[in-house]
């Protein structure tokens, strides 16, 4: 047996040798496509001793690990037939039952004419509504700098990128007029309003109502993808686009992934039944429905327990850290170097002085076993210079960010 296992791929390799390889002819949308910067810098963090602020992974600590594996259990002694079939498309019914009471209840989401599916995920949200919204060539706009989960979903659609600048109280207004100016093909807005992913900006109230106008004025649909609103740990909650809507403009996307678990990959889409009805033959097309097992774990979850009080715990872990890192860069960056004061959510933003090169910060951080993600991994047009990185806070410990930050401040003072 182990001698067999030693041999067959020598075997394999003489054979393969003399072969020659298909071509692959990969599709012109997929082409361009490249592997996620963020998923090739893991690559890099086996070594001892490596500190990763690269991550977007919540807590493991805020897994309700035995909670789960009692509702698990009761699931398989009293439903296992149930968990183990297909569902319907649209997701366990009781699942979409308790998402809307409670996106009613914390939001005030939720109007006559909305429905809502469960998702495979938050991504798989942002791309089926992409894929019924566009045609090859359509634009999307989104903020600049964005999450590259939704931007590689956009490109790999075909549809055409037009990033709009994010000041500190949210997306430029101005600029995203003149956007929509040039661009009559634009289909829907991208936003991430609240926490934003990667600058931890939450767009002002003002801005939003503006925002809405300008989408109304030009004939736009808004995606509000808000997977981090539950988890403000400082100031005040500001109204979510969807539950400023009043014409069926706004989809909103939310995601479990950052209170509950991120492995079990439920998220769901509200907006107008219209909509929700392509989605829902959009997503039999991709995956029938999301897992069974998990929404039902989901489901008692919310029923059994609290999931308010277990986000306030989530809450006060993350106020502990951000808290941490920030009063760190406070301490240890030189003055040049800026960075966002997130009210919530798991990034922040830094950004080098002019003249600075974020290649070589990046290149010396990694030879000092430090790892961030450079900007330009979230830009809508990877080309454009870039001084900025993106700072994660919900993985590390709480001395990996006071070591962590030390080692950066030293690079950008030697820089
Ligand atoms: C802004 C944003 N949207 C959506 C997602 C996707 O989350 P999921 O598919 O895990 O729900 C993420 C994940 O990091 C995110 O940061």
């Amino acid at each position: 047996m182990g001698g067999a296992a030693f041999i067959l791929p020598i075997i394999l390799k003489i054979y393969r040798n003399g072969v020659n390889f298909m071509n692959y002819n990969i599709s012109e949308k997929f082409k361009s496509l490249k592997p996620s910067a963020i998923r090739e810098i893991f690559k890099s963090l086996g070594t001892p001793g490596a500190i990763s602020f690269a991550a977007g992974n919540p807590n493991p600590d805020s897994f309700p690990v035995r909670e789960m594996r009692e509702i698990a259990d009761e699931i398989f002694d009293k439903d296992a037939s149930a968990a183990l079939q297909y569902g319907i498309t649209e997701g366990y019914t009781p699942l979409r039952e308790l998402i809307k009471a409670r996106l009613k209840r914390v939001y005030n989401i939720g109007a006559p004419d909305d429905e809502l599916i469960i998702v495979t995920g938050g991504q798989q949200g942002i791309e089926l509504t992409c894929k019924v919204m566009c045609n090859e060539g359509d634009v999307v706009l989104c903020e600049n700098p964005s999450f590259i989960g939704a931007l590689n979903a956009f490109r790999s659609l075909g549809a055409k990128l037009v990033g709009v600048p994010l000041n500190d109280d949210g997306i430029d207004v101005d600029k995203l007029e003149n956007a929509l100016k040039s661009n009559p093909k634009a289909k829907f807005l991208y936003t991430i309003p609240t926490f934003q992913n990667p600058a931890g900006i939450t767009t002002t109230f003002e801005i939003r109502k503006k925002v809405l106008d300008l989408a109304k004025k030009y004939g736009i649909l808004i995606l509000e993808d808000n997977p981090y609103g539950d988890l403000r740990f400082k100031g005040d909650d500001v109204p979510t686009y969807k539950s400023l809507d009043t014409d069926g403009r706004v989809m909103y996307c939310g995601s479990f992934s950052k209170v509950l678990s991120a492995g079990m990959r439920i998220g769901f889409l509200c907006g107008n039944k219209e909509l929700i009805q392509k989605i829902v033959v959009a997503k039999q097309v991709e995956d029938v429905h999301t897992n069974l097992m998990f929404q039902m774990i989901c489901a008692k979850y919310i029923e059994k327990y609290d999931l308010d009080k277990h986000i306030l715990e989530i809450r006060d872990m993350y106020r502990h850290k951000a808290e941490l890192m920030i009063s760190a860069l406070e301490e240890n960056m030189p003055k040049t170097v800026s960075f966002t004061r997130p009210e919530g959510g798991i990034f922040l933003w830094c950004s080098l002085p002019e003249g600075a090169s974020l290649d070589q910060f990046i290149k010396k951080a990694g030879e000092k076993n430090v790892f961030v993600v450079p900007g330009t991994a979230f830009a809508a047009d990877p080309d454009e210079p870039c001084r900025s990185f993106r700072l994660n806070y919900s993985m590390p410990s709480d001395e990996e960010i006071v070591k962590g930050i030390k080692i950066l401040a030293d690079i950008c003072r030697e820089l």
